[in-house]
Order: C-alpha cells, then structure tokens, then sequence
C-alpha cells in the first residue's frame, strides 16, 4: 500500500486491503463490508483535539476557508483520505448545533444541564445525510464518477440530490413507490435527480441499485449508499462536534435511531480511532434505537443474542431470521418511514460499535415515536419521526434505570421537522394530509424545470430501461452476489 490511506476488509479471517482510488462496495475477497484505514504514524495529526479550534475564526471564500467553515471538513485531519484539499466537495455541511435542552430534561424526569439534542436537521438539505455526502462526492470526484445514485428513504436521495446537482454530476435516487415523505420527494426532484419510483420498499430499492452499480459496470453509476465506507469518514464528525459543544469532553450516553445502521457505525469508528489516537479518555455509551415496526436488530442483538464476538459474528443466526422474514413475506412497517428498514447493510459494522461502546439496543413503538416527537417540537427546535425515537428511547432506558438522570446524554436528531410535516399535522389534527392529496385531481405539471418522478416496476429490465440504458445489456450476468438471501455484509 503506497497511500497512507487505504481500504481494508472489516472481517478479521480477511482483511483483504484496497487502494483508495478502487470503487467498491464490499471485498472482493470474502463480501464483508470495508473501512477506510489510516496509517497514522505517517499522517500528522493533532495532538488534543483543541487544536481545531483555531479554525471557528478562519474567514474567506478560499478553499482554507470553504474547508473550516465546513462542520466536517474542519476535522480533515481526522478522514485524511483525499488527496489534496481541491478534491474536496463541500456546501457548507455540518453547521449544527448541541442544544442543553434543560426544558425537555424536566419532563424527562433529568437533571439540568444533561441532556443535549444534536440537531443533524440544521444541515443544507435538513439532514445528518450531509455529513456523509461531502466525502462520499469527495471520493467520487477523485475517482472521476459522474452518475451517483442511491436507495432510500428519502433523506439520503434528498442529500444526494443537492450535492449531484452543485457538483455538476447526475444524480440517480432509487425510493419506494409511496414510501416517503412528501418533504424528502419535493427535494429530490426540485433538485433534479432522476427519481425512479420502484413498486416496492426500501430493502427493494437497495437491492436493486447495488445490482446495477455492482454487476452492471456498462451503467458507469457510483453508488452512494452507507455501504459506500467512504460516507461513514464525513458522519463521524456529528461526534466530534459532540465533544467540541461540550468542551471536548465525552458525554455518558450517545443514542442515535437505527435504520441501515450507518450513524451508529460511523459513531464507533469515530471513537476507535479517538481512543487509538490518544486523543480522549472516555468512550460514551451507545444506544441504537429501532422502531418495532422495523426492529431486526432489536431482535437479532436482545433476542438471539448476536454479538460482534471479535469479527466473528454468528452469521447463520442473520440468515435464519432474513429467511424468516421471506418466508412470511415480511415488510417493515412504521410511522418514522426514515427507518422502515428491515436489512440494514451496516449490521456488522453495528455491532462492532455497540462492542467498543458498551452499547445498548431497544425498541420503541410509533405511539411512543410520536409522543416524543411532539415533545421535542414543544421544548425544542423540532425533528422529525424517526429522529424522535432517540428520544423516546431515552425515555425506556430511564424508566429501565440503565441511564440515570444526572449522566450527560446526547440524543442526535437525525432530520429536521420540516421533512414530514403530514405526521406533525395528523398528531395535531387527526387530517392526513397525504391521503386527501393523494385524492386531488392531477395536472400535468408545466413548470420549466419541471422533473417528474418515472415509475417503474421492481425489475432490473425496466429499471435499466429507466436509466436510459439498453436491457440487452443484462444478459449474461450472473447475479448471484447480490442474491436477496445472503446474509448481511455479502454483496
Ligand atoms: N434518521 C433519519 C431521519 C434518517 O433519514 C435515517 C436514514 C436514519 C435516522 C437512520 O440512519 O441508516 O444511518 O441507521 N435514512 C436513510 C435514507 C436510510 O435513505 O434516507 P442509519
């Protein structure tokens, strides 16, 4: 390996390594996910984390500036993967904020000054997704992509979006038919991205868009998803701006909505790396939160007790409950669609998270979801469903007395509340807003810049089709590697 940086295989029995500039997304040895590794020791780092602080006062449109304006970007030294700073594709991401958020504290039953709410919502395109984007782009622009596409729901194709078009590449977002938010859909579109409306759900989408990316190179489409490692090394920033809002000390607890399980990985990277770098004492606690609807680590973790076991996770304990889930055809079902997600790509790599972090997982209803998203609204800026279920899974883990109420928490509210204003209105009136629009006669839309979504059926012909190529391309290709059936980390 000749770059300080590299790709390496997260599976211990592996540890295949890549070089930067390679576009994967899994080893192409064994399927298991990939890191992106530093080698330090030829990296120059900080030595406190203080030492980015100079950069809060750094003015001008240069790139320096453009760089430390950036909330991810002023930690570069920290995902060292570039090559140098013009590759860096940045919209000013990461400006957010760590509210004391003592009003919510008091009708939580905590102390003052110890709960703190990460508003990841205060991204350019009302986000955590943004954190991710900036170096996932960074990576694509280095390695010279010009189609990015993703699965989602919604978020991330919002993010994608936004980023695609200022970065002057096409922008392809892959969501289910009817699955997301009106909010999230309004942005992919006014943003210009070829939006296919796959007749399915999430775990549809994505394992459609990886067919593509994956064993249709002819496409040339780089895929943007959490599998993507190169978007888990911006995400870890959320927690470096954690520990600066609290004067680079560690809170006790870190809780976090679990959907693909891409936060929470980066979470643990962050700290790893925190820890191997000298640079903090203390490891927070981990909290991942699923909603019952969409609950498979809830139940992979609490109920069959699936553990990280150095790398060597039971696997066949993953494949047993996916084919369950097959065999009763079932489909994740919740009110915080942003996590209605039943396979999530990142299982291992949470796992490995939860270990370095002593963390812990639970499962929250969408009554409980709701409540506390409320709350959050009435004592706070605002989030929307599935970032309340951070909250909501403080709430069972004080009940539980596994947190008490005078530790330090961070509850990270992953999108802000304008991106599903049907549930805020529905809780508040009982009017489902989308449902009476779904009814209103249709206009052909006639705006200039008009960009309508293209439905498809959940076939790779028609999706090929879609995306402008020729499904004759598809013959011959073996699709084995991105079989629906293999457990998580295989590709
Ligand atoms: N909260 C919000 C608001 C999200 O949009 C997502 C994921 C999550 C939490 C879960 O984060 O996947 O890292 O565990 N949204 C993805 C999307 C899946 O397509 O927008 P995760």
């Amino acid at each position: 390996m000749t770059n300080a940086a590299f790709q390496q295989c997260i599976n211990p029995a592996c540890r295949a390594t890549y070089d930067v500039t390679e576009v994967k997304v899994g080893c192409a040895k064994c399927g298991s996910l990939l890191d992106i590794l530093y080698d330090w020791s030829r990296l120059s780092v900080p030595k406190s984390l203080g030492f980015f602080e100079h950069r809060w006062a750094t003015k001008g449109t240069g790139i320096q500036g453009r760089l430390d304006f950036s909330g991810v970007w002023r930690f570069r030294e920290l995902m060292p993967f570039y090559r140098t700073d013009a590759d860096i594709v940045t919209i000013g991401e990461g400006r957010t904020q760590l509210q004391q958020a003592d009003l919510l504290a008091k009708r939580m039953g905590m102390k003052p000054g110890h709960l703190h709410l990460q508003y990841e919502g205060l991204n350019p395109s009302g986000s955590f997704k943004d954190n991710g984007m900036t170096a996932a782009f960074t990576h694509a622009r280095m390695v010279g992509a010009h189609k990015v596409a993703c699965a989602s729901t919604g978020n991330t194709s919002a993010s994608l979006a936004m980023f695609a078009s200022l970065a002057e590449m096409q922008g392809i977002v892959f969501i289910g038919t009817g699955k997301i938010s009106f909010g999230k859909l309004s942005q992919a579109l006014d943003y210009g991205a070829l939006t296919l409306q796959v007749k399915g759900d999430f775990d549809d989408c994505l394992r459609r868009i990886r067919q593509i990316a994956v064993d249709v190179p002819a496409l040339g489409v780089y895929l943007m998803n959490s599998v993507n490692p190169f978007r888990l090394e911006g995400q870890k920033s959320i927690m470096y701006r954690i520990l600066e809002a609290l004067n680079w000390e560690s809170p006790d607890w870190v809780i976090v909505p679990g959907g693909n399980m891409g936060n929470c990985s980066a979470f643990g990277k962050a700290f790893m790396e925190l820890k191997e770098l000298g640079l903090i004492k203390k490891i927070p606690r981990l909290a991942i939160i699923n909603a019952h609807g969409a609950n498979t680590l809830h139940q992979l973790v609490n109920n069959d007790g699936l553990k990280w076991n150095g790398g060597k996770f039971d696997r066949e304990k993953v494949g047993k409950l996916y084919a369950a889930m097959d065999e009763s055809n079932y489909k994740a079902h919740t009110v915080a669609s942003a996590i209605e997600i039943s396979r999530p790509v990142n299982l291992p790599k949470a796992l490995r998270a939860l270990d370095f972090m002593n963390g812990v997982v639970r499962e929250v209803t969408d009554e409980e979801i709701l409540e506390h998203r409320a709350m959050v609204a009435r004592w706070g800026f605002g989030c929307e469903p599935a970032s309340a279920a951070s909250v909501a899974g403080l709430r069972k883990l004080l009940d539980e007395q596994v947190i008490s109420p005078d530790e330090t928490v961070a509850c990270i509210l992953t999108g802000h509340e304008l991106k599903d204003p049907n549930v805020t209105v529905q809780y508040h009136t009982g009017l489902d807003m989308k449902s009476v629009q779904d009814l209103a006669p249709k206009k052909t839309p006639h705006g200039k810049l008009a960009n309508q979504p293209v439905q498809v059926d959940d076939d790779l012909a028609s999706i090929v089709k879609a995306l402008g190529g020729d499904p004759s391309m598809l013959a011959g290709i073996e699709f084995k590697k991105t079989s629906p059936n293999l457990p998580v980390g295989e590709y």
